[in-house]
């Protein structure tokens, strides 16, 4: 990778970043713009998108030639053929006169087609029809045109997932993709969030003429750590809102303060991916720390039953029918595939499914075990550990059982534990199910 190169785009295009997976981006369109090959943009909303597309086609042989950027997601269904593609007087209902499409006003140059997942099937054939020789026909006319335009195109969807679900051609797919560009989402940027930051709030100082607002250590860190569902977007307009609010007291922002800007997000937050307890403090891991509860929880369970029958074993020299017969629900469980993986990730991901039965989202936040984090559990003493340990078990198996309305099939299948389990812990536990 030349990193001079790379530099001197970001400085021309304005981008701000180190990041590597960022600047193997704007490598990888500094290689394909001098080609004509299709891009294929991906990212979440808000990531940076459009500067690639801008990159690609300031630095290719089409530079001269036009650019126009589309977004599909807003134009109406009935309308994005028309706009892409021209119409004949007459050929649908307000079409009073012929008018030509984009893709042959912009013959030459390139076309950016944003959200392209949003693009109706019919469109999509239209669009690989001209992806593989040129050609395209205006709506109501039956005359083939031939145009030279280079297209990239960007989405914030799994396109693959719309494949196979049927709202994406698989050809359209593969012909998009022959150079995926992929730009990393803010939260896995590291100090670029705080670069962005205090550019975004000296841009705004300067334009309105105030003193540039500044954040204690605590709050820097508050920042870095904040998963940005909306990346550099919302970045952007958080750093507004709090130049705008917070530079008359002229003092440094505290993570106090900063909190009061960074909204709580939901762990339905469609591209987040699955975040493991202590990877940020925000009330969308509940469910997740939950759920590595849950696994911790069966470990020591297993951990606990194993060093009794060792025990056993040692002291009392059974023979192994004795040792079988007096550790006969151990050797169930062991038996049912109650068993939890070696991989607590794994676990946790077998285990995500089953907790959807019942909403997440509805937990509330103070009864969750927000205040315990995993280092906690490792410094406690291991009788301590296991009593909050239980104590914690208990609480989870309660509260799913009233989410499931007592039904303890359901609160067996959210815990991902067997039916059998749930009541031997019910026994265990002494838990009343009336209330
Ligand atoms: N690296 C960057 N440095 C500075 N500003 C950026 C950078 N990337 C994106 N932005 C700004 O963030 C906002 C969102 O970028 P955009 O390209 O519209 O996102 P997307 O198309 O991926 O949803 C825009 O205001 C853009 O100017
Ligand atoms: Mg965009």
């Amino acid at each position: 990778m030349n990193l001079k190169e790379v530099q001197s785009v970001k400085q021309r295009f304005g981008i701000i970043g180190n990041a590597p997976g960022l600047n193997y981006a704007i490598n990888v369109a500094i290689q394909v713009a001098a080609t004509d090959l299709t891009v294929l943009i991906t990212g979440e909303s808000g990531s940076g998108k459009e500067s690639f597309s801008k990159i690609i086609h300031s630095l290719s042989s089409r530079k001269h030639g036009q650019f126009i950027a589309i977004n599909c997601g807003a134009i109406p269904e009935g309308t994005i053929d028309s706009e892409l593609f021209g119409h004949e007087k007459g050929s649908f209902t307000g079409a009073v006169d012929q008018r030509k499409g984009y893709f042959e006003t912009t013959n030459g140059g390139t076309i950016f087609l944003d959200e392209i997942g949003e693009m109706p099937m019919g469109t999509q054939a239209r669009l690989l029809r001209v992806l593989e020789n040129g050609e395209f026909i205006r709506v109501g006319s039956s005359k083939v045109q031939k145009t030279d335009v280079r297209v990239v195109a960007a989405t914030n969807v799994n396109l693959l997932a719309a494949v196979e679900q049927g709202k994406f051609r698989e050809d359209l797919y593969y012909r998009l993709n022959t150079v995926p560009i992929f730009v990393p989402p803010l939260r896995d940027r590291g100090e670029d969030i705080e670069l962005l930051f205090r550019k975004f709030t000296t841009d705004f100082a300067e334009r309105y003429r105030i003193n540039p607002i500044q954040l204690s250590e605590a709050a820097k860190l508050m920042l870095l750590r904040y998963p940005f569902p909306g990346n550099i977007r919302q970045l952007k307009n958080i750093a507004e809102q709090i130049s705008i609010l917070e530079s008359e007291s002229n003092k440094v922002i505290e993570a106090e303060t900063l909190t009061k800007y960074l909204p709580a997000v939901s762990s339905q937050t469609p591209q987040a991916p699955m975040v493991l307890p202590g990877a940020y403090s925000d009330n969308n891991s509940f469910s997740e720390r939950e759920l590595l509860y849950k696994v911790l929880f069966d470990m020591r369970r297993d951990m606990n039953d194993l060093k009794r029958l060792v025990l056993d074993v040692l002291k009392n020299e059974q023979d192994g029918h004795e040792i079988l017969k007096n550790n006969k629900e151990l050797f169930e469980t062991l038996q049912s595939g109650d068993l939890i993986p070696a991989d607590p990730e794994k676990a946790v991901a077998r285990l995500l499914p089953a907790s959807n039965l019942i909403d997440v989202d509805d937990y509330d936040a103070s009864d969750a075990p927000s205040e315990v984090t995993v280092e906690d559990i490792t410094h406690e003493t291991e009788e301590d550990d296991s009593l909050s340990l239980e104590k914690k078990e208990k609480e989870m198996i309660v509260k799913a059982l009233r989410r499931s309305n007592n039904k303890r099939k359901y609160a067996a299948q959210a815990l991902g534990i067997s039916e059998r389990t749930l009541y031997r812990k019910i026994k265990q536990y002494q838990i009343d199910e009336e209330d």
